[in-house]
């Protein structure tokens, strides 16, 4: 066993994991959350705001000003659809890290209460997960039919760029990049190489490897890596299995995962809270509360013993291990560095609530919407409209300041206590210079023109 330190300090967090594993398997927030998922209708909650109004989609821009009543309605139910699309992706995420580090804890002998809770959130994710879904899928086919509101347009043009790059290459030296079942022959290399580094520095800790890693091993089958949700905008998808490994084979990198999942917690609690305060506002004047909006507020309650989970893990517990060797402290640094720059790096001018630069996949998302029946406009209105939404100040640049601001102060708050962690990391230093209106104009511009100019072309 590595503990190294003093017995009252272990105790203490082993406590408190106890403590809340048994508040955890106590509470029936789960069931209500998988039962409003079962029940789900979407006429009976049409006619009611989610959430605040400043929980729409487009909030505070010059189109919003102008939409109707219903279409008002719309924007606020399909923001909890996308919101909670993308955590049901993150979610899924999870449950695979879950798993790695859960392996590694399992191998040290005295956290077996632990692993049981992280077995349990496992668990109570499946059902998150399957009731955001349900009340996803059947608001979007009630607002929008079958219309996707996915990114073919940037499919179709990826590939254009694909084949006019391809011309330009000897043939077996495509067939070396480029595959079309998914693993071309260099990313094999790739992938093998750098999973071989993150085993040799880590050699000392081969005891700890976790099962689940061994399982797939035994299995042939490759580490995997999602390619949407939280860890998808994190990093590329070998940078993401190179990061696997580490978590699950050192204690302290299987503890230091926890940092970025309280990240992802903390990002979910700016959202979700928000919902909460509605809910309890609804409660008290005895009104009629949204389904949706209750399965915020009992996922919430779900979250948060997750969230403690994650702040004790990443804040207290990986001090139970050796101090992180010179490589743990620079590959840490790397992940929450890339954290910081690829998906915490500035605001939105059409989700108030997400603190992601709005990029192009989120300009197809606007433009199909306003393609839709809900909208009904045609090609030149809808980049007029998206012109004036993305690229001009009003009132959702704002709001998202504010939210962008809450999220900054409580991941300030957590990583300043990692001294472990480089100095911008500590101080959430490209999140915080991404907080900036006029920034996030200025990428949009940017943007916005190859986007507008892609339509063009492809029309
Ligand atoms: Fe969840
Ligand atoms: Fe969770």
């Amino acid at each position: 066993m590595l503990a190294t330190q003093p017995q009252v300090q272990q105790t203490k967090h082993l406590k408190l994991i106890s403590k809340t594993y048994q508040n955890n398997t106590d509470s029936d927030y789960t069931e209500k959350i998988r039962d409003l998922g079962n029940e789900y209708d979407y006429k009976i909650n049409s006619n009611y705001y989610w959430g605040d109004p400043e929980l729409s989609v487009l909030y505070g821009t010059p189109l919003y000003n102008v939409a109707s009543n219903s279409q008002k309605l719309a924007l606020n139910h399909l923001f909890w659809v996308a919101n909670y699309n993308y955590i049901a992706a993150s979610e899924a995420n999870t449950s695979i890290y879950n798993s790695v580090t859960n392996g590694v804890f399992r191998n040290l002998g005295t956290y077996e209460t632990l692993c049981q809770e992280l077995d349990f959130e496992t668990d109570q994710e499946s059902y998150h997960i399957r009731t955001f879904q349900k009340i996803g899928f059947k608001t979007k086919m009630a607002i929008v039919g079958k219309t996707t509101l996915g990114n073919s347009v940037y499919t179709k043009s990826d590939k254009d760029n694909n084949n006019w790059f391809k011309s330009l290459i000897p043939d077996f030296v495509q067939e070396f990049f480029i595959s079309s079942k998914g693993n071309s022959r260099f990313s094999i290399y790739r992938d093998n190489t750098l999973n071989a580094i993150a085993k040799t520095m880590l050699r000392d800790k081969q005891q700890y490897y976790s099962q689940y890693l061994r399982d797939l091993e035994e299995k042939g089958q490759p580490i995997p890596a999602p390619a949407d949700g939280v860890g998808g905008l994190i990093a590329p998808r070998y940078w993401l299995k190179f990061f696997t490994t580490h978590w699950g084979m050192s204690p302290f990198m299987a503890c230091q995962y926890y940092s970025l999942r309280y990240m992802a917690n903390a990002v979910l609690k700016n959202q979700e809270y928000p919902y909460v305060k509605y809910f309890r506002e609804l409660e008290r004047k005895g009104e009629y509360i949204p389904a949706p909006t209750a399965v915020s507020y009992y996922h919430l309650m779900d979250e948060a013993f997750h969230t403690t989970i994650s702040q004790t893990i990443g804040k207290d517990m990986y001090k139970d291990f050796p101090k992180p060797t010179a490589y743990e402290k620079f590959v840490s640094g790397q992940i929450i560095y890339m954290m910081q720059r690829n998906l915490l790096n500035g605001l939105s001018g059409v989700f108030p609530n997400r603190c992601v630069a709005d990029d192009p996949l989120f300009m197809v998302f606007i433009y199909k919407l306003l393609k839709s029946s809900l909208f009904e406009m045609e090609t030149k209105e809808a980049l007029d409209w998206m012109e004036k939404c993305f690229c001009q100040e009003h009132e959702g640049f704002h709001v998202g300041l504010k939210y962008h601001q809450s999220l900054l102060e409580s991941l300030q708050k957590f990583f300043g206590c990692l001294d472990y962690q480089w100095k911008i990391n500590r101080e959430m230093g490209i999140m915080a210079s991404g907080g900036s209106i006029s920034k996030a104009l200025q990428n949009n511009v940017k943007t916005f023109k190859q986007f507008s100019e892609s339509i063009i072309a492809s029309t």
